[in-house]
């Protein structure tokens, strides 16, 4: 049975890939959840200047979701080109680098200079929930936005896939993933969190992040997730490799992700709940579904709902 699969003729040995911002910071981390079993790596958003993230508490994990406020702390491209360049000397699994910046132009520039460290991909996070304070409104809530960041990466990546990763904290997520894909983006990444949301301390009556408020994630968003890819996946006739992410803590999950029209699937809150082999776990999980079912190749689930769905409509 066969698990690898080739995005923009970027080899994976398994769909999993490590979430941004969940252990992203250092090539040593990043190696070490390869030897974990990941099949690929994105990167904590990056910006190429100092971003200062909200004070703690910054996250609240349940198992059933958790909140973050993180705020998107970065220390700049130096930091950037120190481990995006030692992880790519003898890079064990793809890397994706997720960049972040508060402008149209600023993306531009960031891109520009990630390009130089040469990672597999570049994933724009154009959807953070948690700094609206800061920037306003995330470019991923309108489509002539997130449409004018697609073009101004685009514009100065070379041969680097650019994906663009997506907020489900919208009207029309199919609205906005067409307009990603019609300003040029090779792949879309969804979900990121939800929400916001909030919770609050009983003894002392306040909200329990600094923030006050963060986006969700974890097992409770999963539904969401899946009818977010399923719905980009339909708007870019499955022409466009989608990493699929939100809520995936198992095999099962992972697989039907991919159902819905992933390619890849993001793991991240999971970590917390089974440990950094979730990767490993979650590959065999899916390896032995897939066995059971005879599926002899993963790529062949891929979007596999949307055929069966015109097929169960056609009798
Ligand atoms: O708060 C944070 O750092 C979250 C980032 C994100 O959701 O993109």
């Amino acid at each position: 049975m066969n698990l690898s699969q080739t995005i923009h003729g970027i080899s994976f040995t398994n769909p999993t890939v490590l979430a941004a911002g969940m252990m992203g910071i250092t090539a040593s981390g990043w190696k070490d959840v390869a030897r974990h079993g990941a099949g690929g790596i994105t990167t904590k958003s990056m910006w190429i200047k100092e971003h200062k993230g909200h004070p703690n508490p910054v996250v609240i994990s349940t198992p059933y979701w958790s909140i973050n406020a993180v705020g998107l702390p970065y220390a700049g491209f130096d930091v950037a080109k120190e481990e995006v360049g030692s992880y790519m000397k003898d890079h064990p699994v793809p890397l994706i680098a997720n960049i972040v910046a508060e402008s149209v132009e600023a993306f531009a520039e960031t891109a520009a200079k990630m390009v130089t460290l040469k990672p597999d991909f570049l994933e724009v996070n154009i959807s953070c929930p948690n700094v609206e304070d800061e920037f306003g409104r995330p470019f991923a809530c309108s489509p002539s936005d997130a449409a004018a960041v697609t073009r101004a990466v685009k514009a100065v990546s070379g041969t680097i896939p650019v994906f663009i990763k997506l907020s489900p904290n919208v009207d029309n997520i199919k609205v906005i993933a067409a307009a990603c894909a019609e300003a040029g983006a090779n792949g879309i990444t969804a979900i990121n969190t939800v929400g916001p949301g909030m919770a609050i301390d009983l003894r002392s009556r306040l909200p329990i992040l600094a923030n006050k408020v963060g986006g969700m994630s974890g097992r409770g968003i999963k539904p969401l997730a899946v009818r977010c890819v399923a719905d980009i996946y339909a708007a870019t006739e499955g022409k466009l490799p989608i990493i699929g992410l939100g809520g995936i803590a198992t095999g099962e999950d992972a697989l039907e992700m991919m159902m819905a029209g992933a390619s890849l699937v993001g793991i991240g809150t999971a970590i917390w709940e089974r440990g950094l082999d979730v990767f490993r776990d979650v590959s065999k999980e899916m390896q032995m579904w897939c066995t059971t079912e005879g599926v002899g190749e993963i790529s062949e689930l891929v979007g596999s709902m949307h055929k069966e769905v015109l097929i169960s409509t056609k009798h």
